[in-house]
């Protein structure tokens, strides 16, 4: 049995998961569409905390302000009658033939200004709904064709938004920080800031670097045949994990967005362990939203969408539990240490020490013996089986 999930899990959801109504590119939609304030009733009975949306997930593109208004107000007293919130608002830049090329890189002018304008409003908005984070997910900011697009040019656009946004949110006091969400590809053939590692380096140009961080998936981190904990850690390690996107994927292949553990769930268990409890030897752990964006699978009806949104947290729950017990069991602090883990958190130098006192000390160099400690296992594979049995709930 799982404990069964509260609002102090931190969960929360995407209003386009549990509401997609399952149209993929080679077939209709298997769902009826999901009224919003059905989807708040549900996630809230179920246990979970927050709830999050596109601009057009809860408006309809283009609609008047009246049809606005009327949708948001509905909403809005739903949130009211369950407690739900949202931490996290974003705006779809994506779904219009508009931005076909992109929003803030689109290689049309006019496009790019409009592109500032919606998300400029929607800022507004979630300011005004009490999100702390506004995630920015490129899905078009891309291409096809490397002869098409001045990926230079369209960084320095990308600069040009991101720091105009920052600014704007500045200007009007809202406590509100950005978080980039990277992805290899798809629905582009190739997108802009792929991975975690790309979008560190390009927020670290930006006028307001402290203002921005990311909203890293699982799936699109193992879509491009990367260690998501790893990734992950790289972006607590620099204050960076401002949002997470939690899911499953199987492998390099199209974007699954499966069930969180529906993937890789060793690294699943890796990266529970490490937002809950930082790195082994007491790194940065993380203490935002558990949110997921995944996509109840286009053969379940309604009954399978809210098992599914139940199996996420459960899975969560789950490991978080079996991480507790791995850090807990005697056996494995003795694996640790034989693996010598904690020794890694010791500084390489002495403290003082520079490269000239290294020069001298013999017992570095002249008289150590590289054989002797090249011939020592480190006991990895026992440490890892170990882990594997807790997950399995052998131990
Ligand atoms: C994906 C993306 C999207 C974004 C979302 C937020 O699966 O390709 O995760 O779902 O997270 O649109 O903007
Ligand atoms: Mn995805
Ligand atoms: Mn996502």
């Amino acid at each position: 049995m799982a404990p069964r999930p509260t609002p102090a899990d931190k969960f929360s959801f995407g209003l386009w998961t549990v509401g997609w109504p399952a149209r993929d590119p080679f077939g209709d939609a298997t769902r009826p569409e999901l009224d919003a304030v059905e989807a708040v009733h549900r996630l809230a009975e179920l246990g979970a905390y927050g709830i999050t949306f596109h601009d057009d997930d809860l408006v309809p593109f283009g609609a008047d302000t009246a049809t606005r208004d009327a949708r948001l107000n509905r909403f809005r007293k739903a949130l009211d009658e369950t407690g739900l919130v949202v931490p996290m608002v974003t705006t779809n830049l994506f779904t219009h033939p508009v931005f076909k090329d992109g929003g803030f890189t689109s290689n049309a002018r006019d496009v790019r200004r409009y592109a500032l304008r919606k998300v400029l409003r929607n800022i507004d908005l979630a300011a005004e709904l009490g999100a702390r984070t506004f995630v920015m997910w490129g899905g078009r900011e891309g291409a096809e064709y490397d002869v098409a697009k001045d990926v230079q040019a369209a960084l320095d656009r990308y600069r040009e938004a991101v720091d105009l946004l920052c600014e704007y949110v500045v200007d009007n006091g809202y406590d509100l920080r950005f978080a980039l969400e990277p992805k290899p590809n798809e629905p582009r053939g190739d997108i802009l800031l792929p991975t975690v590692g790309h979008a560190l380096g390009f927020i670290s140009t930006l006028a307001r670097p402290e203002m921005v961080g990311l909203n890293p998936e699982v799936g699109h981190e193992q879509m491009a045949g990367l260690n998501f904990a790893h990734g992950i850690a790289q972006a607590l390690w620099q204050g960076k994990l401002f949002h997470i996107d939690l899911n499953g994927q199987r492998g390099i292949k199209y974007d699954q967005d499966l069930v969180f553990g529906h993937g890789d769930l060793l690294n699943a268990f890796a990266l529970v362990d490490l937002l809950e409890h930082g790195g082994p030897n007491g790194g940065p752990a993380y203490d935002g939203p558990r949110h997921f964006d995944y996509k109840p699978s286009r053969t379940e009806d309604m009954t399978g969408v809210w098992a599914s949104a139940e199996a996420n947290m459960r899975t969560y729950l789950l490991l978080k539990e079996r991480a507790a017990a791995f850090r807990a069991d005697p056996e494995v602090a003795e694996a640790l240490a034989a693996a010598r883990v904690a020794e890694l958190a010791t500084p390489t130098l002495d403290p003082g020490e520079g490269y000239r006192e290294l020069l001298t000390d013999r017992t570095a160099f002249e008289e150590f013996d590289p054989d002797a400690a090249g011939a020592k296992g480190f006991g990895f594979v026992r440490l890892n089986q170990l882990a594997v049995e807790h997950v399995l709930g052998a131990r």
